[in-house]
């Protein structure tokens, strides 16, 4: 892929919404992450990291949920069908994780924003490597039984689900945007300055 290739994918992504089956290899699932480099990380914190699951350990991971919430209680929301679910739509899961240094005066949203693009650049690699990307958050991103499972530490926090995997389906949101309804060009004349107090 060439340079103008490589930034029309970016132009162009869109979330998968179904996958195929078939698994990812090993090989491609390192390529996910060799572009993280490329993240803007105030002070070098570099306050995220990822949990790849196979969909080999699916049946594991839900067992310990199963054998976990007969001791411990999670919010009463989260059930292991919904575990289930979000596992099963891809063979292959990323959980991205926010995970702060609050002792280098960087702030806590410097380091989420961090975060975010990380978890994007992940997505945005799987399209370029030919897979699909599903980012999906939701009560399950709280549960004390997953972060648990996974071993987060108490300062971290689960900010996406990343659902990889060959794309059979793509979203079909509409793309049109209109600029200037997000974009305002600032001037000094602009009226509402006039007769406030600074
Ligand atoms: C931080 C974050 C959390 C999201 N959480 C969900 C979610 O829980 N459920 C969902 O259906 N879409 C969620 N989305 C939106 C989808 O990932 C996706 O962006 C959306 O369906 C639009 O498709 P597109 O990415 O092709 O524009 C989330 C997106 C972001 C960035």
């Amino acid at each position: 892929m060439n340079n103008i290739e490589v930034i029309m994918n970016i132009c162009d992504r869109r979330s998968a919404i179904k996958f195929y089956d078939s698994p990812v290899p090993d090989e491609i699932q390192d390529n996910l992450f060799e572009f993280l480099s490329s993240v803007p990380d105030h002070k070098s914190l570099r306050p995220w990291r990822f949990v790849v699951i196979d969909v080999s350990s699916y049946d594991d991971i839900c067992a310990r949920y199963r054998k976990l919430a007969g001791i411990q209680c999670d919010l009463p929301s989260i059930s292991i069908d919904m575990l289930n679910r979000k596992l099963r739509r891809s063979p292959l899961i990323v959980i991205a994780i926010l995970s702060p240094d609050m002792n280098k005066k960087v702030s806590y949203q410097d380091q989420i924003i961090s975060a975010g693009i990380a978890a994007y650049t992940v997505s945005i690699s799987a399209m370029t490597l030919g897979l699909g990307c599903f980012w999906s958050t939701g009560i399950l991103t709280k549960s004390k039984i997953l972060k648990n499972i996974i071993n987060l530490d108490s300062g971290e926090e689960i900010i996406g689900f990343l659902n990889i995997g060959f794309p059979m389906l793509l979203s079909e949101r509409d793309r049109n945007i209109k600029i200037n309804d997000f974009v305002e060009y600032f001037s000094l004349t602009t009226e509402s300055c006039y007769g406030e107090e600074i």
